[in-house]
């Protein structure tokens, strides 16, 4: 049945705006229980994952679904090694943007750059070898944004240290010491893989069409861009930071009332606390134990912010997110909040390229439906009877 603006009168779809509670495909790569907070890369649990592995190892988990052995941990490691040298093209493009570019564009571009000249990259029997070479490159290429950020310099990497000690070393131009190199691995880890959030699920998409798996990545990264996803640590950090000396529970009530969100807190599956949050949280008090009174007091503020909005929001299914605490660790490392989303970006890319290899293997172009509300049969009319 139509009505007289020619609209279907039959009954309305259930609309699932955000495609909230759809499920699109199957995965075996990880689990997240939202009901009772547990994360789980390939049915390991994050809580152990973070206490025992490290990033390089749950890359390759990621990528093949299972530990590694000794030896298969060592040729992994050298092939990430072997790809972290960037062409002059690349540092070029990172030193030709303005220096008010919002790295992430700049990040996009520079993998846009790599993919544009991988001969390997229309290949997508290949895709594990060019996953294996995206992880690397992608923090090559972070390393370098902040680092030609903040010094105009590019320092090239270092085969003989580790992938997160490599880009604390590219981006610092020296090393870190190990504790801190350390801490920031388990960031990494932690923020390596999360399912189908809007980031994997763009590049999900971009696959989806039999595109190539650098513009798979791209997309990704030009999602993860957002406040609501991966921007959330930078604006976490500056809601922390305008907080500093003011009453928490004042503070927050300001928030809410002005109808802003509380960044770093709520999400679309996890509604209790973040299992990653709370490994974060740990490792930031732990980590100001011997640090400087700056990071101290952004941490104390966090806290305390914390504290406030978990009294008004906890019992709505408003917990931090693994974005909340993230911003004062990254400060405690030494990285700039510009380039926290970055970060959050090459710490990503392991669970961007497993998901895009194994929707790969049961491939089904991704073209959802849509509940039309206009007309049809308009007549055309020409432009001087308009
Ligand atoms: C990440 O999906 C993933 O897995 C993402 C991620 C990953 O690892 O990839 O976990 C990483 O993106 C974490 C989320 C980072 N974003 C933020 O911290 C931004 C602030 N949070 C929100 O905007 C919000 O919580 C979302 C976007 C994360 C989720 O929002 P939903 O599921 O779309 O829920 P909603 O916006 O419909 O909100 C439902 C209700 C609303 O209240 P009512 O209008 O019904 O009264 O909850 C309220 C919202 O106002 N609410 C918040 C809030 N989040 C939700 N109120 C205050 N502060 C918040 N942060």
């Amino acid at each position: 049945m139509i009505n007289n603006h020619g609209v279907s009168l039959t009954e309305k779809p259930q609309i699932n705006l955000g495609l909230e509670g759809v499920y699109f495909m199957e995965s075996k790569i990880c689990k997240v229980d939202g009901k009772a907070g547990k994360l789980y890369y390939y049915g390991y649990d994050i809580g152990e994952l973070a206490a025992a592995s490290n990033f390089e190892e749950i890359s390759y988990l990621l990528l093949y679904g299972e530990l590694p052995t000794t030896k298969q941990m060592k040729d992994f490691s050298s092939a990430l090694a072997e790809e972290r040298n960037l062409d002059d093209r690349v540092i070029n493009l990172i030193k030709g943007v303005p220096q008010e570019t919002n790295p992430m564009h700049t990040l996009s571009a520079a993998m846009d750059l790599i993919g544009a000249y991988d001969k390997s990259a229309e290949n997508t029997s290949d895709n594990e070898s060019t996953s294996i070479r995206i992880i690397s490159k992608i923090a090559s290429v972070v390393a370098a944004i902040g680092s030609i950020r903040s010094s105009g310099k590019y320092t090239n990497p270092d085969p003989k240290l580790g992938h997160t000690a490599n880009f604390l070393y590219m981006l610092n131009g020296e090393p870190k010491p190990k504790e801190v190199v350390k801490l920031a691995d388990t960031m990494f880890l932690l923020h390596a893989e999360h399912s189908s959030n809007a980031s994997t699920f763009s590049g999900i998409v971009t696959i989806s069409t039999l595109s190539d798996i650098y513009s798979a990545v791209v997309s990704a990264i030009n999602t993860l861009k957002g406040s609501l996803h991966g921007g959330a640590d930078e604006a976490a950090l500056k809601m922390i930071m305008s907080g500093v000396g003011k009453d928490p529970d004042k503070y927050i009530d300001g928030i809410i009332s002005s109808g802003n969100r509380i960044m770093g807190f709520g999400h679309r599956v996890y509604k209790t606390y973040d299992p990653r949050a709370v490994i974060i949280k740990e490792q930031l008090k732990a980590a100001i134990r011997n640090t400087d009174d700056r990071v101290k007091k952004i941490a104390d503020t966090a806290f305390m912010i914390e504290e406030a909005a978990i009294k008004r929001t906890g019992q709505k299914g408003i917990w931090p997110n693994v974005d909340f605490f993230s911003g004062p660790v990254y400060s405690y490392i030494g990285i700039e909040p510009e380039l926290f989303t970055p970060v959050f970006a090459l710490s990503r890319a392991p669970g961007w390229c497993s998901h895009i290899v194994e929707y790969l293997k049961n491939n089904r172009l991704i073209r959802p439906t849509v509940y039309y509300t206009g007309e049809t049969g308009r007549p055309y009319k020409e432009i001087n009877g308009r």
